[in-house]
Formats: structure tokens, C-alpha cells, sequence
């Protein structure tokens, strides 16, 4: 993995890249017709003015050809946790932890109360790429507040105290694309964090992950009608390990139940592109058809029981 890092261009950036550029590739869309907006996403992206030239329509066949759905699959994510938040602030939400943040630039896009208080949580490295590339001028900045930790081997804990993080407030986390990239340990101790943070407050969770079935049985991952499965879902790993960022961490839908249960989370929502499809792309026009609707990860939302 060394070497491959070492080699890569990518400086531990490259899948924050790569969904910072479906999100690019979105936003080009005739805004009757895209589901997310974001227009800071070409600043993170290598080649951002090409993929502008070539147009959404362009862009968006040449990933059906590689992984049909993939496209579709983390821009529904990005506003499936865009609604959360916006939901969850309009109910009172006081504070919101945006947990391996990458390139995601929900705390400008959104229009959030000024009440809601946001941290940032990322490798220093990336965190420091993204503070570079963000104009100075931003809305909703005075209410963030960047907090470095690397899972791996750092405690949240420490690092969102010493950021000023409230434990009497309401707070939603989000976990956007990452429990792949984090092993199970890492993974377990932020639940156990996040469950002693906010042990006098509500807290929702927000993760997505990979089922196990991904490398065990991509038909049954993927689902019915899914065409090439375990030649895409080849792709897909492969991909990420190529840029340094190896998919390690698979769940099954009862191990992840059984981690979140053990820290007083219980699961309110989990869905698939599948389930979305109707919800954000139906209305707009691009309804997925059966062969394009990679399940690739499950979008959970959890709530504590506090
Ligand atoms: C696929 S990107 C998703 C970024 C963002 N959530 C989004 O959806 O645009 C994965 C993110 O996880 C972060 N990440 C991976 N391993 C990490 C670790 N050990 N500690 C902190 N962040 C990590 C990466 O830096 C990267 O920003």
C-alpha cells in the first residue's frame, strides 16, 4: 500500500477526489434536472475544465458504460444526507459532525440556521488541501470549526473537546463513504465515542457501508437485473485501491445493527439507490432503470435512544 501511495498522485485525497468529481459532474446538469448543486466541487478536481467542456450528459454515459448506477449511487447519498441535515436543523439540531469530510462542502451549500454549530473532521492533510482551495469568502464559515483526527490511531473525543464541542447539545454525525476506507476497530471505537459524547443529548447517526456480499456475491450485492456484477464490482475495489485508499471494511446487516444496538443507536431508516430512485430521480425526469441500480452501500440513519 506504501508504494501505491508513494506512486499515486493522489495525496491521500484521491476518493474524496473522486466523489468531489461526481458531484462536479452533477452540478453541470440543467439545474430542472439535477438532484445535488455544488459549486465548489471543480475546485478539488484534477482536470475540472475538461469535464466541464465535455457536459453532464457526456460525462455521466461514459460512467454508465464503466459501473452503471455509480454516478447515481453517491450523488443520491450526498443529498440523502443533505435532507437529513437540513431536517434535522429545522428541528433543532444544535450541532452537526461531519465525520471524514473530505472535499464534501454541505456546510456552504446548505442553507443551515446560524445556530447549528459544524465541525469538520478529516486527515490533517486533506483538511489543510481543502481550507487551501476554498475561496475566503464563504457562507455560514464563522460556524465551522476544522478538527484533524486520522481514525487510525487519534480520539475523537479529545479532538472535538478541544474544537469546543457542546455534550449538552443535540448533534447529528455523519459517516459519508468512509467505513470502507476504516477498519472495524477504528469503526467500533467512533461509535463508542460518539455514544459517550452525547450521553445527555439526542444524537442521529448517519453511516453508509459496503455489505459483505460486495466481494462474497456482487450479484446478491447488486441485485436483481444487475448486469456484470462481479466485473464491476472488481472495478469498483480496484479503483480504490489504485489511488492508495483500499476498500477494507465489509459489514453484515446484522453485525452493523449489533454494533450500533451496543451504543444505545437504533437503525430508523435504511435504503438503497433502489429506494431512491423514486424519491430523487423520478421527478426530475431520470427515472434508473433495473440494470442500473447498483446497491453498492446502504444508507443507515440511526438515532440514540436518549
Ligand atoms: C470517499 S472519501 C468521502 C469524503 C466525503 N465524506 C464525501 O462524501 O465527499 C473518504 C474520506 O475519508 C477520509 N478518511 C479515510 N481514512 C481516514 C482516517 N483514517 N481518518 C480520517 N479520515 C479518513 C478521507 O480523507 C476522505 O476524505
Amino acid at each position: 500500500m506504501k508504494a501505491a501511495m508513494s506512486e499515486s498522485i493522489f495525496r491521500k485525497d484521491g476518493t474524496a477526489q473522486g466523489v468531489a468529481k461526481q458531484r462536479l459532474i452533477e452540478s453541470i446538469a440543467k439545474p430542472e434536472e439535477r438532484i445535488i448543486n455544488d459549486p465548489y466541487a471543480d475546485r478539488f478536481v484534477l482536470g475540472a475544465s475538461f469535464i466541464k467542456l465535455m457536459g453532464h450528459k457526456l460525462n455521466v454515459w461514459l460512467a454508465e458504460n464503466l459501473v452503471p448506477g455509480f454516478h447515481e449511487h453517491l450523488i443520491s447519498r450526498t443529498r440523502f444526507i443533505d435532507d437529513l441535515i437540513k431536517k434535522s436543523a429545522a428541528s433543532g439540531v444544535e450541532q452537526y459532525v461531519i465525520l471524514g469530510a473530505g472535499y464534501d462542502s454541505r456546510a456552504h451549500r446548505l442553507e443551515l440556521p446560524s445556530s447549528l454549530r459544524i465541525f469538520e473532521v478529516d486527515q490533517p492533510e486533506v483538511q489543510a488541501r481543502k481550507r487551501s482551495k476554498l475561496p475566503k469568502e464563504l457562507p455560514n464559515l464563522e460556524n465551522i470549526t476544522y478538527v484533524a483526527v486520522d481514525f487510525s490511531h487519534q480520539s475523537l473525543t479529545e479532538q472535538l473537546m478541544d474544537a469546543g464541542f457542546d455534550q449538552s447539545k443535540s448533534t447529528v454525525f455523519t459517516l459519508e463513504g468512509v467505513s470502507q476506507y476504516i477498519t472495524k476497530e477504528a469503526f467500533d471505537s467512533m461509535i463508542k465515542e460518539m455514544a459517550a459524547l452525547t450521553q445527555k443529548a439526542n444524537s442521529i447517526f448517519f453511516v453508509s457501508y459496503a455489505s459483505e456480499l460486495l466481494n462474497k456475491n456482487p450479484e446478491a450485492c447488486f441485485g436483481k437485473g444487475y448486469p456484470n456484477a462481479e466485473k464491476r464490482a472488481k472495478l469498483i475495489t480496484y479503483g480504490s485501491a489504485k489511488v492508495g485508499e483500499p476498500w477494507i471494511s465489509f459489514y453484515g446487516a446484522e453485525e452493523i445493527e449489533s454494533v450500533l444496538s451496543q451504543n444505545g443507536y437504533s437503525i430508523k431508516e435504511n435504503v438503497t439507490l433502489k429506494d431512491l430512485n423514486s424519491r430523487y430521480f423520478a421527478p426530475v425526469g431520470r427515472t434508473l432503470s433495473e440494470n442500473q441500480l447498483l446497491q453498492l452501500e446502504h444508507f443507515l440513519v440511526a438515532k440514540s435512544q436518549n
